[in-house]
Order: C-alpha cells, then structure tokens, then sequence
C-alpha cells in the first residue's frame, strides 16, 4: 500500500483530529503516504485532497471539530456517487481509505468496501449507538461538556428554588443522556429505550418541593421528546417554577478530554496498520479497552446491545 487518504463524515465529534494525526504519524512511519479528503464524501466526490504530512497533521490534537471538516453528502448515497467516488480514488492512486463517522458514514464506507475498495472505519459520534465498540469516539469528552453545564445550571437552580429540563442529543439514543443524569445526579432521565410514567415523576418532584429541596434536574434525551413540550406538560403540578435549557451543539465540541484522545490515538493507528497489513472491510472498536476489529457488515446489520446495567444504576440511584 502506497498512499491512504482519510476523511471525517456525518456529525462532527471531539477527538477526530487526534486520530487523524495518529494516522498520519503511524502511515508516515510505515513508508506509506496521507491524504485528507476534505467535508467527507463530498471532497471524495469532487477529487478534493490535501497531502497530509507531520506538519499538516500538528497542533490539532488537542482541537476539536475536523480541521478536514465534515459534511452530509446526499450524492453519495446513489450507486452514481459512489462510482465516481470509486473512480476518483484511483485516479488520485489513493490504495485505502479510513472513514471516520457514525453509522450512515460507516455504512457509506461498507458500499465502497461492496464495490471492493480497501476501507476501515473508525466509530466516531457523541450518540454512542454503533454495535461492536464499547465507547464511539467523541462520546466521553460530550459527557463532560453535558456535566459541566449541568452543573452550572444547578447553582442557579437551587437560587431560585427551580426545576430544569435539560436536552441532550444522541438522535434515537439515550445512552449520552442516561449517563449524564447518572454522573450529575439528575432526579430523572427521560430517553427512549424505556416508558415514562410523567404522572409518576411529577409526583416525585411534588414530594422533593415540599420536602424543601431547592432544585430538580430532569434530563432529556432528544429522540424521547421536546423539552419546551414536557415542561409545559408539567409546571403546574411540580411546585417548582420550571425552565427549559437545549445543550445542543455546544456538546459536540472542545477540546477532547484524555479518554479520547488516547483512544483516537489507538483507533487511527491500529486503522493505518490494518490496511497496510491487508485487513480492510473491518471497523475498529473499543472493546474491554482492547481495540478489535469487525467486519462493517456486522456493525451495519448489528444492533448497539441495550444499556441494561445503565438503565438498572439509573433506577437503584431513584431516577
Ligand atoms: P453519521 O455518519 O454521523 O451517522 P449521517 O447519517 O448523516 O451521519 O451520514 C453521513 C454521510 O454518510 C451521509 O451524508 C452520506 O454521504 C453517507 N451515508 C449515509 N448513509 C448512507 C448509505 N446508506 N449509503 C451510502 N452512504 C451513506
Ligand atoms: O449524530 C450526532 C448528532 O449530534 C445527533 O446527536 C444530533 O441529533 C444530530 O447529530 C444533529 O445534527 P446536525 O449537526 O446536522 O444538526
């Protein structure tokens, strides 16, 4: 294998920069040279690469985005995109290609890997809903930046005696709002993996008001309703005055914390070996905190295994 090309797809998360600098840092080691498809599919669709060497690749660590940028790019889907995406791969001599992004990233790099293109991808979404990887990347440094707001909004909470409901993202996944109500103590997490009984909570709220506690935090996933909606629902029955915050965007950047950038660090270098070994069609993932790969296939047909031991802590801690 004479050159890679890399690119970051889908919704941006913390810690891509990290593993494209290890990518490059490990291709560059192996003889191999680097490109960077820029803004995803779309820069593969349109031939439009930068060389990637130590220099290009530096002082982005610690950054978070994609200083290749990221897209969604809709021509990619048709068997037309992804032939010309196919053609322009071997016009530019480009051998391999690793694909950072969520699962319709991961399942446009399958189609390329179908059309019997050498790909790896890389699990990269704050949503955390990609089977075969115990963390995506991006999702603990989300986490941080959820708990540190909703820390925040706790002291003005308790200032004047209120309830908030918190949204979080995570698509049709609770698992970022889930921990975030664990690791910041939340009354409740409202997701959609599990039914809600909104009389029941209200009634818990009621109980904590008259109890003289001076704030309550409800934290809501996205894919289990609006936030404005539920707290309309609920206000005159909880005793606390009530207020809505969206974290939106604000969570999917900043600088990733140490848990991501080391394992940007271990999924770009193992993704570059893979390829250069011969090992392609295959995602790598976090698994026990060993990195394993598995066949895209399997990821794509694959489920994300229900966060049983999250949902029982959220219950046994009274959320
Ligand atoms: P994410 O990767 O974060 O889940 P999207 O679902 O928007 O984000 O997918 C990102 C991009 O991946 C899409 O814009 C498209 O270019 C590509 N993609 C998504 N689904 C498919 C698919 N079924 N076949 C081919 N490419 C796809
Ligand atoms: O998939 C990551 C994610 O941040 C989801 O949690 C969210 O629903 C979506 O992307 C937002 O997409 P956009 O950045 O296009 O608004």
């Amino acid at each position: 294998m004479k050159k890679i090309g890399i690119l970051t797809s889908g919704g941006d998360c913390s810690g891509m920069n990290a593993t494209i600098r290890a990518a490059v840092r490990t291709a560059l080691r192996l003889d191999i040279d680097m490109v960077g498809f820029r803004k995803g599919y779309t820069g593969l669709l349109k031939g439009d690469c930068i060389p990637l060497d130590t220099r290009a690749a530096s002082g982005i660590l610690h950054r978070g985005g994609t200083f290749l940028q990221s897209a969604r790019c809709a021509e990619f889907r048709t068997p037309e995109g992804q032939r010309q995406a196919l053609d322009n791969l071997q016009r530019l001599g480009v051998d391999g290609l690793v694909v950072l992004g969520g699962d319709g990233s991961l399942t446009g790099a399958l189609s390329l890997h179908r059309l019997g293109f050498p790909v790896v991808g890389i699990p990269a979404s704050i949503d955390n809903d990609i089977p075969f990887t115990d963390m995506a990347l991006g999702v603990d440094t989300a986490l941080n930046n959820i708990i540190y707001a909703v820390d925040c909004i706790k002291d003005t909470a308790s200032s004047h005696e209120r309830a908030f409901v918190i949204e979080v993202m995570g698509r049709n996944s609770g698992y970022l709002a889930s921990v975030a109500a664990i690791a910041s103590g939340a009354e409740c997490a409202i997701i959609p993996e599990r039914t809600f009984d909104l009389d029941e909570m209200c009634r818990q709220l009621h109980l904590r008001f008259e109890q003289g506690r001076d704030n309550a935090i409800i934290i809501l996933a996205e894919g289990a309703g609006n936030a404005q909606e539920i707290a309309n629902r609920i206000k005159d029955t909880i005793g606390f005055e009530i207020r809505v915050t969206v974290l939106g965007h604000y969570q999917r950047g900043g600088a990733p914390t140490v848990f991501d950038r080391l394992l940007a660090s271990r999924l770009g270098k193992r993704a570059v070996e893979l390829l250069a070994g011969g090992t392609h069609g295959v995602m790598v993932g976090l698994a026990c905190n060993a990195i394993i790969a598995t066949p895209l296939e399997d990821v794509i047909k694959g489920e994300k295994r229900p966060q049983d031991e999250m949902l029982r802590l959220a219950e046994v801690l009274g959320m």
